[in-house]
């Protein structure tokens, strides 16, 4: 069988990420992680190597090689350790733009019933990192968008200097479907319709598959 991506080692974040407030609460989102493992599934079947960073409560096949992280942060330094000897870095993780500036140890209190206040801090951006420092590898990332995301997300690619990105809507957390645009700089960008994430992952491979190629 021909297996294009046979030399070539991709390192993929999947999930949501979990920044506690004390030692039971959280904020997160919900992200399942189908669309990452799809690629995993559609990367590896092409014959790369792949290794996951996962955030909790993704249910990583065994036969990937994976390390779990909960919050943004774990994340970061568990991909800074691996990024080295990736060819492709795809941030399908949806990380948590926020963590508590202040993390309560034990269980919060009610006070009595009384309002309380959560200072957050911006967490770090680990695909803005990447971009930043790819050197040849293909860097691969998605956006979330509501309406007019065409813009937000143009501009995303550019600044975080991604090779290729999947701009999709909010319905797609949870969903088994995606309804993808897919862009790529100096290209026009292509809406593929409602599919499933397998489908779409495929569609994915084929774009890396061009961009390992150049
Ligand atoms: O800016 P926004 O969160 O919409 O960017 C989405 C892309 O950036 C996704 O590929 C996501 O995995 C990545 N990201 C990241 N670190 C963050 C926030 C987003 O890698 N702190």
């Amino acid at each position: 069988m021909f297996q294009p991506l046979s030399n070539k080692k991709v390192l993929l974040t999947v999930g949501p990420t979990r920044e506690y407030l004390d030692s039971v609460r959280y904020l997160s989102n919900a992200s399942s992680g189908r669309m990452g493992l799809a690629l995993a599934r559609a990367l590896s079947a092409l014959g790369a190597g792949v290794e996951i960073v996962s955030g909790p409560g993704v249910a990583v096949p065994r036969r990937f090689r994976s390390v779990r992280v909960r919050s943004a942060r774990d994340m970061f330094s568990r991909v800074r350790e691996r990024f080295g000897r990736a060819d492709v870095f795809i941030s399908a993780a949806a990380v948590s733009d926020f963590r508590p500036a202040r993390r309560i140890s034990g269980k919060m209190s009610r006070s009595g019933g009384r309002s309380a206040r959560v200072e957050l801090r911006p967490n770090p951006d680990i695909l803005d990192w990447a971009g930043g420092r790819k050197g040849r590898r293909v860097v691969v990332g998605f956006a979330l968008e509501g309406r007019g995301g065409l813009r937000r997300a143009s501009w995303k690619m550019a600044r975080k200097r991604c090779d290729l990105l999947i701009l999709n809507g909010p319905e797609t957390m949870e969903s088994e479907r995606i309804r993808p645009t897919i862009l790529r700089p100096g290209a026009r960008p292509r809406a593929l319709g409602l599919m499933t994430k397998e489908r779409c992952a495929r569609a994915i491979c084929r774009e890396i598959m061009r961009l390992v190629q150049k």
